[in-house]
Order: structure tokens, then C-alpha cells, then sequence
């Protein structure tokens, strides 16, 4: 194949660059240049003359590939087929099906797309197996959705091969598919695992994922702790979007509305473990666990002048722990002093001491001289929650076992100077909060009312 002709269509070219060395995406060679691209560091624009577009020609092979790259100054090259259009987000084995077409990827409608679908763009992706994955499954994606009605008979080399509806918006449930590949077929099989942070993974099907936060309460992390060897076990939730992070999910949503009962002695006989049947996950809550093995959480006000008021504590097992306090923004801690006190059985609450936080802290140290086990912290209500539990928070148990969303301010993809001076200021504001809270300040007190 003759490349000069090909540049002189305007239909498109494609190919995967292999980059060897240092060379740079700007290269150009012979008047073609080509123009780098974020979103698929695979897919190559090129430019000559003026005219932009890239190429995608139906007999184009890897020695034309290979031709083409040495050309623009690369080493070597490999040709794309169609069936490489197909691409998975966030992981390669699992995520959203993203189709290029044209300009951008698409996505494809999560209604009717069944595993006999996710097997074919799982074989199209070099895997074995595939397995649907329900409904927005990754949160928000940039592109929209215009593969609907797909229907394959599970034969197909390609999600392309199947029947499907293109530009028209028929996606009434506006979610979209995702699948997860694996090289090993489905069996009943499952591990557990659960991270210093509680949060709990299992891996399935070759791939891991997390349990969504819908219908996980304390039973199911009492089954999961008693999996694990404990007696029972507490459950909360991390927020996944902090101030200045956005907590990656820790794999695929495997599992949502599992259903135990409390009883059971392991995860796999609760009554509906349906892999990737995750319907719409609640992603801004991710479930956590706390394991005991004398008793779970409770809250209660210690060493007040009175029984209405005094220190949050929480207790688990033998150990006593504290609120940390982070916002400082009062508003924040009176919603917090409101719903203990709600939840402790008084009708309302604020907060005790009301000077200014130094004369705060002055004051708690000396009513409070005792020192905590663990805190809550990065602790987040919506106001209408009936107790602290349901809050959004991370338990800090050690001085130095930072919540990962801490260590996760990057000060990457600042470009300005204040971004720059912003992040690291809060990165160490972090810190030091964190450190005042062990160091006896910065926590609840409370004053409740009938
Ligand atoms: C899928 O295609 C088959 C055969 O082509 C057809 O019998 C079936 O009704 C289709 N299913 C849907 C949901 O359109
Ligand atoms: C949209 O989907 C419905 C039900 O699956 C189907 O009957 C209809 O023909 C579709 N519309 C278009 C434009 O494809
Ligand atoms: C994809 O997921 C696997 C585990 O399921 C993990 O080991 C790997 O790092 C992930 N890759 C990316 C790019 O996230
Ligand atoms: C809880 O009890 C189990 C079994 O009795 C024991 O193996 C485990 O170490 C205990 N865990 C803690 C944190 O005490
Ligand atoms: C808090 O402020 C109110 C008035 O705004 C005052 O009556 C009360 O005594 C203060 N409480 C404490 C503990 O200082
Ligand atoms: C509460 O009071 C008891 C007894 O005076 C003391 O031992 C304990 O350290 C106090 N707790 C806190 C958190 O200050
Ligand atoms: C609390 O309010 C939010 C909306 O702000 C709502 O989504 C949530 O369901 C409410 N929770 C409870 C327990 O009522």
C-alpha cells in the first residue's frame, strides 16, 4: 500500500505508534506531522497540508504500519484492525465499553446488554471470558451514549458484529455498559480482604472489586468479620470525594444488595450474591468495616459537669475514641453536636464550649485530660442522619495511619503557583489536624438538650 495515497484521501489513517527511545509525539517527517492526542496515546492524528484526520484504511497492515512509522521519525509501528477500537476504562480487564467512532468514544447502553455482549467484547479484547457489568458502574464518563439495542448471540469476534442501534437516543435508563474480562470462566468462587482503611475487597472472576454501599450495614460487615475471624463487625463508609481528592474505586463494583442476615457464617451464603448485578451503585459512600471481637460502636458523653454534656466518645471492643474535629467551620460541628445528642435520645444539641478555638482547646485539655485510643476523622453529615454511623467518616487508630485521600493530595497538575501553594498547605493542614486531635484538641463536646 502506497502511504503518499493514502495521506492524499481524506479517509483516515490509524495506527499505533511504538515509541521507542525519546522520540517526541510532535516529530514530523516528510510534511506529515503528528498531533498529539490525550486521549488515546494509540490513536495517532496527522496533518498534512492543512488537513487534519487519521487513518483507518480496510487493508492496512503492520508492514504498512511499519513503513508509515519510520517515515514520521518512530522506530517501528503496528497496525490497529477495528476490532482494537474497543477499548475498557478504567482497566484494562474491567470498565466501561468505550467505542471509538470518528472524533471520540462512545458508550454503549447499559439496557439489554447481557453477558452474552460482554463475552463478545471481552473476546475482542484477547480475553476468554467476559461478564456484564451493571449500569454507569465507573460514575461519570465524558462521552455519550449512543450504542443501544445491542444484541449479540455470544459468537461474535466484536461488539461491531452484534445488532445494535447507532445515533439514536434509545438509552432510556441513561446508563452505560460495562464489562469485566477474565481468562478463567465464572465459578462460585471469592476472596475477601480487608484493607488497614476497612475497606473491604474481593476478588472474583480474576478480577477485583469492592461491595457497593447499597444495602451494607452491619449485618454484612458482622458476616464479613466473622469470615475473617472476629466476633462481629461495625460498618461505615469512606466519602470518595474529599476537598481535594477523589478516592479511585478499588476495582469493580462486584456486589450490591447482598442480603445477609447476620447469621451467616460466610459472605457466599448470604441471599443474593449476584456478581456485577450492582444496579446503580452509590459510589460517593464506599463501605467499610470495623471488626471486634467483644463489642461494636457505640457513642456516649463522658466527664460533662452533667449527664447532657460532655466529650463525644465511641467505644469498640476495650478501646475508647473521640471525634475529630477537621472543618472548622461551626456550622459543620453544631450539625454534628445536633445529631449525637438526636441520637443519644435528647432532642437537640450544640456545642459546649463556644470561644474561639484556641480558648476551645484550652478548655477541653483541661476538662479532658485523658488521651484517645483512635478518632474519627474527615468526618462528613448531611444533617439528617440518625446517628454519627451513618456519616461519612475515616477511623484513625494509629498517630501515623493517615486516611489514603491524605496521602493522595498530589501536588500534581498544579499549573499555578497557588494551586500549587494551596495543596501544600492543606496537604500539611491535614497533618497537623490530624496530630492536634492526638495531642487532645480539636475534639467534640457537647452540650444536649431535652
Ligand atoms: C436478538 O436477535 C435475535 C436474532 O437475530 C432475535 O431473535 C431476538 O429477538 C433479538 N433480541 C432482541 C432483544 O432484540
Ligand atoms: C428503541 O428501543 C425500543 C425497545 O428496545 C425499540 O422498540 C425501538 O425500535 C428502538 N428505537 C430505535 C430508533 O431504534
Ligand atoms: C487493573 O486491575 C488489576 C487488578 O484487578 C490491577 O492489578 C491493575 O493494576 C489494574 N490496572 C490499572 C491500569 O489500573
Ligand atoms: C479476635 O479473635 C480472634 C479469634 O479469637 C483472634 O484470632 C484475633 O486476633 C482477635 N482480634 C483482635 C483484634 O483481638
Ligand atoms: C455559649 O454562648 C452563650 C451565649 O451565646 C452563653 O450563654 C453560654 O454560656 C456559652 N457557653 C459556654 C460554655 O461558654
Ligand atoms: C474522664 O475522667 C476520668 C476520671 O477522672 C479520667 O480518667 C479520663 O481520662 C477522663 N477522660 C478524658 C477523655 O478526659
Ligand atoms: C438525607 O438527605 C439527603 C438529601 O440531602 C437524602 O438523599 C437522604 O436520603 C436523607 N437521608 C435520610 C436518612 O433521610
Amino acid at each position: 500500500m502506497i502511504f503518499q495515497n493514502l495521506l492524499a484521501s481524506t479517509s483516515a489513517l490509524l495506527v499505533a505508534l511504538v515509541q521507542l527511545g525519546s522520540m517526541d509525539v510532535m516529530g514530523s517527517s516528510k510534511g506529515i506531522k503528528v498531533l498529539p492526542v490525550d486521549l488515546s496515546p494509540s490513536i495517532v492524528y496527522v496533518e498534512k497540508d492543512g488537513i487534519k484526520g487519521f487513518i483507518y484504511p480496510e487493508d492496512w497492515d503492520d508492514n504498512d504500519a511499519r513503513v508509515m512509522c519510520k517515515q514520521l521519525g518512530y522506530k517501528s509501528g503496528v497496525a490497529l484492525g477495528p476490532w482494537d477500537l474497543v477499548r475498557l476504562q478504567p482497566n484494562v480487564t474491567f470498565g466501561a465499553i468505550q467505542v471509538w467512532d470518528r472524533d471520540n468514544y462512545r458508550l454503549v447502553c447499559a439496557e439489554g446488554f447481557d453477558d452474552l455482549a460482554a463475552q463478545a467484547v471481552c473476546r475482542s479484547l484477547g480475553f476468554t471470558y467476559g461478564k456484564s457489568i451493571c449500569c454507569s458502574a465507573f460514575g461519570r464518563m465524558d462521552y455519550s451514549i449512543v450504542y443501544s439495542n445491542i444484541n449479540c448471540t455470544g459468537i461474535e469476534s466484536s461488539i461491531l458484529e452484534c445488532d445494535y442501534v447507532k445515533y439514536f437516543a434509545n438509552c432510556t435508563s441513561e446508563h452505560y455498559a460495562s464489562v469485566a474480562c477474565s481468562n478463567s470462566p465464572e465459578n462460585e468462587e471469592f476472596e475477601l480482604k480487608i484493607h488497614q482503611s476497612g475497606k473491604v475487597t474481593t476478588r472474583h472472576f480474576d478480577n477485583s472489586g469492592f461491595i457497593c454501599a447499597n444495602g451494607f450495614d452491619d449485618t454484612e460487615a458482622t458476616v464479613i468479620c466473622k469470615e475473617m475471624g472476629y466476633k462481629g463487625g461495625s460498618a461505615y463508609f469512606h466519602s470518595r470525594h474529599t476537598k481535594y481528592s477523589t478516592v479511585p474505586l478499588l476495582g469493580v463494583p462486584w456486589l450490591a444488595n447482598i442480603a445477609c442476615e447476620g447469621t451467616e457464617k460466610y459472605l457466599g451464603k448470604c441471599g443474593k450474591i449476584n456478581w456485577g448485578s450492582v444496579g446503580t451503585c452509590d459510589e460517593n459512600r464506599l463501605p467499610a468495616v470495623y471488626c471486634y471481637n467483644k463489642t461494636g460502636f457505640s457513642f456516649a458523653l463522658v466527664n460533662g459537669t452533667d449527664k447532657d454534656n460532655g466529650l463525644v466518645v465511641f467505644t469498640v471492643d476495650d478501646k475508647e475514641g473521640a471525634i475529630c474535629l477537621r472543618d472548622s467551620v461551626t456550622e459543620e460541628r453544631q450539625k454534628l453536636a445536633a445529631i449525637v445528642c438526636k441520637q443519644l435520645g435528647y432532642g437537640n444539641g450544640g456545642l459546649l464550649l463556644n470561644g474561639t478555638d484556641a480558648e476551645n482547646e484550652f478548655t477541653a485539655r483541661k476538662l479532658f485530660p485523658g488521651k484517645s485510643d483512635m478518632f474519627i476523622t474527615k468526618i462528613k453529615c448531611k444533617g439528617n442522619e440518625s446517628s454519627l454511623a451513618e456519616c461519612t467518616f475515616r477511623i484513625l487508630e494509629g498517630r501515623y495511619d493517615f486516611p489514603e485521600d491524605w496521602i493522595s493530595i498530589t501536588l500534581d497538575g498544579c499549573e499555578s503557583s497557588s494551586c500549587y501553594r494551596t495543596r501544600s498547605y492543606n496537604r500539611g493542614y491535614a497533618f497537623l489536624n490530624e496530630l492536634s486531635c492526638w495531642a487532645g484538641k480539636r475534639r467534640l463536646v457537647v452540650k444536649c438538650f431535652l
